[in-house]
């Protein structure tokens, strides 16, 4: 079954073509960050302008890229939320429209799933049941995943998302969007211990997260380090955001690993944008060895927001012979 997948949550455009829910025959992605960096993040309706524009575009590249005719495609599968909704609602009527003149079947696809169901992609994906944890720039979640549609949620932030905490420390010290991937480069040379920023537990039973005490001690850190009229120097930079990322990283290890324990289960997903960090999948892989717990990571393109995701679900549900409505609606939150 050949799926083609449309992912538009929020501010890459994204088409795919995906053989059985397994093997990636195209995988385009349009960036929208040089439109949204100067404003130091996503500015939603001009998401949701360039979705209009590119969408056309991209996907004619996915079908040209796979070697594929629309009559060769056998359901279309597009993200329904959560995500920014002017955005979604460009690839969800596109999906829709074209279900419609093609005679396809097609399916809304949760994001979160997508982003869970990345792993599928790889060479050796891991047997269920799982824990899954979704760190994105929205959400940061742990799951029990007992298969596709499957899914118990055993903790979520309660304020900031881990993503978002990057963005807004990276943005805070001038640095740039998105602040994930600049903070991990600027860490390999930074000192991860050489600030002692808070890590919120919040209670030895809890599977929740807390983002926000963190950010405002870093908040807190630079007001009462005021900076030099040359600027900051350079290594004290590192060193901040290198102990930032620590800070999170080491939150996101402990707990994931501690919910894989309490579930019984050896094997860990790790999924969203912000499983693409470095450190994070280092110290996962190094600290889960010791409890014989099997990390499996998709390749950092997969963990970025990509339609082959989404191709994955769609086939799984689609080979199930489930379809969405054309009344379909999107939703800026759509919980799993
Ligand atoms: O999954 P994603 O592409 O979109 C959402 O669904 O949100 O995640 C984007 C988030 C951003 O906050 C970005 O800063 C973060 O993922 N991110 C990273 C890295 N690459 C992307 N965070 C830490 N380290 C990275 N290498
Ligand atoms: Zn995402």
């Amino acid at each position: 079954m050949r799926v083609l997948a449309i992912e538009t949550s929020c501010d890459d455009t994204g088409a795919a073509v995906v053989l059985d829910g397994r093997k990636i025959l195209s995988n385009v992605i349009s960036s929208q960050i040089p439109i949204h960096q100067k404003y130091g993040g996503v500015v939603p309706e001009l998401a949701s302008r360039r979705h209009i524009e590119s969408v056309v575009p991209i996907v004619t590249e996915a079908l040209e890229t796979a070697k594929v005719s629309l009559n060769e495609i056998d359901g279309i599968a597009v993200t329904q939320g959560p995500g920014l909704v002017g955005s979604l609602l460009v690839g969800l009527s596109f999906a829709k429209s074209l279900s419609f003149a093609a005679g396809l079947p097609f399916v809304g696809v949760n994001h979160i799933e997508a982003h869970l169901s990345a792993i599928f992609l790889e060479e050796k994906p891991p047997r269920f049941p799982f824990i899954g944890l979704v760190v994105s720039g929205g959400h940061t979640s742990l799951f029990r995943v007992d298969g596709f549609g499957k899914y118990k949620r055993l903790g979520q932030t309660r304020d900031d998302a881990a993503g978002e905490a990057f963005d807004k420390v990276a943005k805070l010290l001038g640095l740039g969007y998105p602040g994930g991937p600049i903070i991990d480069e600027l860490s390999k040379a930074g000192n991860p211990k050489a600030i002692r920023f808070p890590r919120a537990s919040l209670g030895k039973d809890s599977f929740d997260f807390s983002f926000s005490g963190l950010k405002t001690a870093v908040v807190n850190y630079v007001k009462s380090h005021p900076e030099p009229v040359e600027g900051y120097p350079e290594n004290l930079i590192r060193d901040i955001v290198s102990s930032f990322q620590e800070a999170v990283v080491e939150v996101l290890v402990k707990k994931t690993l501690r919910s894989a324990q309490h579930q019984g289960l050896k094997r860990v997903v790790l999924s969203g944008g912000v499983a693409a960090n470095r450190r994070l999948r280092e110290r996962m892989k190094e600290e889960a060895s010791e409890g014989k717990i099997k990390i499996y990571i998709p390749s950092p393109s997969f963990c970025t927001d990509n339609a082959a995701m989404v191709g994955v679900v769609g086939y799984e549900y689609l080979k199930r012979g489930i379809r969405s409505p054309l009344s379909l609606n999107a939703f800026s939150n759509l919980p799993l």
